[in-house]
């Protein structure tokens, strides 16, 4: 932690590399412009936003649900020699809670249980989908935001 903050001062690009990393590692939070960001880069290598843009409940589980596939399905295609960059837990808390923000957020459609369980080990993710929304720092600021060509879907959750 010292040394992130520590960082600050190192001159660009090299301190911004600096943070980056610890943003990537989960020593800093990352601000919600950074994860909405992260969102449409990170998850557009191998399919357009679109797929984001237009998914929505009754397409299929929540984004946290498919955060956590694409993170899977990422890590397998780099053990097969792809070229891609894995998705670090802080990402992925940062990335499914920005679409969740942007697009819609059924979890509560879903239950705690049935989210849990395709969650599949997840920790990271687990830890998110216990938080409620209210205590989600970059969904909540984006609550009240829409990506351009989707159409979100405002579901009450419960606390
Ligand atoms: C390594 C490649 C890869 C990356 C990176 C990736 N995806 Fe995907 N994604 C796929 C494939 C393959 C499919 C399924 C095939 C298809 O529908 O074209 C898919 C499908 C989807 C779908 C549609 C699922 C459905 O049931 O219709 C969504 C939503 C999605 N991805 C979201 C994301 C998000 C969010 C991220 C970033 C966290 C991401 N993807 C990153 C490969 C990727």
């Amino acid at each position: 932690m010292a040394a992130a903050i520590g960082a600050v001062a190192i001159p660009n690009p090299l301190g911004k590399l600096i943070l980056a990393e610890a943003k990537y590692r989960g020593y800093l939070a990352y601000t919600t412009d950074e994860a909405v960001t992260l969102a449409y880069t990170r998850c557009t290598t191998c399919h357009p936003a679109d797929k984001m843009l237009k998914y929505c409940s009754r397409c299929g589980p929540p984004f946290i649900v498919v955060t956590h596939a694409m993170k899977k399905y990422t890590e397998l295609m780099i053990q097969k020699g792809g070229q891609f960059k894995p998705y670090s837990d802080a990402e992925a808390v940062a990335i499914a809670q920005a679409w969740n923000g942007l697009v819609g957020n059924w979890e509560p459609d879903w239950g705690s249980k049935d989210v849990h369980k395709l969650l599949q080990g997840d920790q990271a993710l687990i830890r998110l989908a216990e938080t409620p929304v209210t205590e989600r720092p970059i969904e909540s600021a984006l609550k009240n935001k829409q990506a351009p060509g989707s159409h979100k879907e405002d579901r009450k959750t419960t606390p």
